[in-house]
């Protein structure tokens, strides 16, 4: 039976991976710091069900080198999804930024080159392809004009994976996720936080004129993409694939859509347009079909309602 670590798997896209491969009978070992970034207290509670699942929980830090070395051990393949997310946090604190994203991804393939482990998929971001970027965004793009020290770090993590591949053999699979939402969506952004406003009554911050653009994508399709890379990842193989929905969406259109799913008619608060925010992220998904055999299956309209349905019964309201 296959024994998979997922770093960062108390998290929004770790939990539904974890899930995922428990489900097709692989054995799981979370490793996760319940990072205050957000409440840990939501972490905390989605390891507990885990844990209640069959998951092997064990709480550690990224930039813990020995603990890391002791999380990969009998493991064959690693998830790697723990890091410091969010733009707008990377420029008001890069240092922790660069010490989780940075530091604590080189910890972790430090520990694979020691154990021996070959199959790694990791999250890289969207944002990477930053100021240089033509939409529909391709791999082949240069990505090296990054907009935040986030972009920066996840840019910087696709690079020393592909170090680790040249030197040492690793398959390493990068995957750049777009705006991911769903069930235990994390509450800083935009959906999940939408949604649950909206069902309180309460004001709707919205950054800038409601023009941005993104590509949004439902978790269940990022799972079936993370899933893939890491049964494609091959020792002595790097690549970065995006993984995304494939549509765009602007934010002024995507709050028509929260009022219909959620039947609120909502009151925005309009803020100044955010620093280090692209303007428009949207994936080709040539690569990730003939990489990982991807196709987006949830379009944008139903992962909403599925996500307002589990934000009500999360709110209590039935
Ligand atoms: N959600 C998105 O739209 C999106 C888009 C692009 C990329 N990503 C990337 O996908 C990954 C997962 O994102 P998410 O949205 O599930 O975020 P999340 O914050 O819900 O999950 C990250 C998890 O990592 C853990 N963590 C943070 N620092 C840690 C450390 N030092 N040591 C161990 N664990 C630590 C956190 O406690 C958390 O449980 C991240 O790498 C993120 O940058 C997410």
């Amino acid at each position: 039976m296959a024994r998979h670590l997922v770093t960062g798997g108390a998290g929004f896209i770790g939990s539904h991976v974890s899930e995922a491969l428990l489900a097709r009978g692989d054995q799981v070992r979370v490793f996760d710091s319940f990072d205050p970034y957000y409440d840990p207290a939501i972490k905390r509670a989605t390891a507990a069900e885990l844990s209640a699942q069959g998951v092997e929980v064990v709480e550690g830090d990224l930039r813990d080198a020995d603990a890391v070395a002791r999380a990969v051990e009998g493991i064959d393949g690693v998830v790697h999804l723990a890091a410091r997310p969010g733009v707008r946090a990377s420029i008001e604190d890069p240092h922790t930024t660069f010490a989780i994203n940075v530091t604590g991804t080189l910890n972790l393939l430090e520990a694979l080159r020691a154990a021996g482990v070959q199959r790694l998929a990791f999250a890289s971001s969207s944002s990477v392809y930053g100021g240089d970027a033509t939409a529909p965004f391709r791999e082949a793009q240069p990505a090296s004009r990054p907009l935040s020290p986030y972009a920066a770090s996840k840019r910087a993590n696709e690079l020393m994976a592909a170090t680790y591949v040249e030197l040492f053999g690793l398959g390493a699979i990068g995957l750049r996720f777009f705006t991911v939402y769903g069930p235990r969506g994390r509450p800083d952004m935009a959906i999940g936080k939408f949604l649950r406003r909206a069902y309180l009554g309460e004001a709707i911050p919205l950054f800038g004129d409601g023009s941005v653009i993104r590509d949004f994508t439902y978790v269940d399709d990022i799972v079936r993409g993370v899933v893939a890379a890491l049964d494609r990842a091959t020792p002595g193989e790097f690549h970065v694939s995006n993984i995304g929905g494939g549509a765009t969406t602007s934010m002024r259109e995507l709050l028509g859509l929260i009022e219909e799913v959620s039947g609120v008619t909502l009151e925005i608060e309009q803020l100044p347009a955010a620093a280090g925010d692209m303007p428009l992220t949207h994936a080709d998904l040539t690569r990730a079909e003939a990489l990982l055999g991807f196709e987006s299956r949830v379009p944008l309209r139903e992962g909403l309602e599925r996500t307002a349905a589990w934000t009500r019964r999360a709110l209590g309201l039935g």
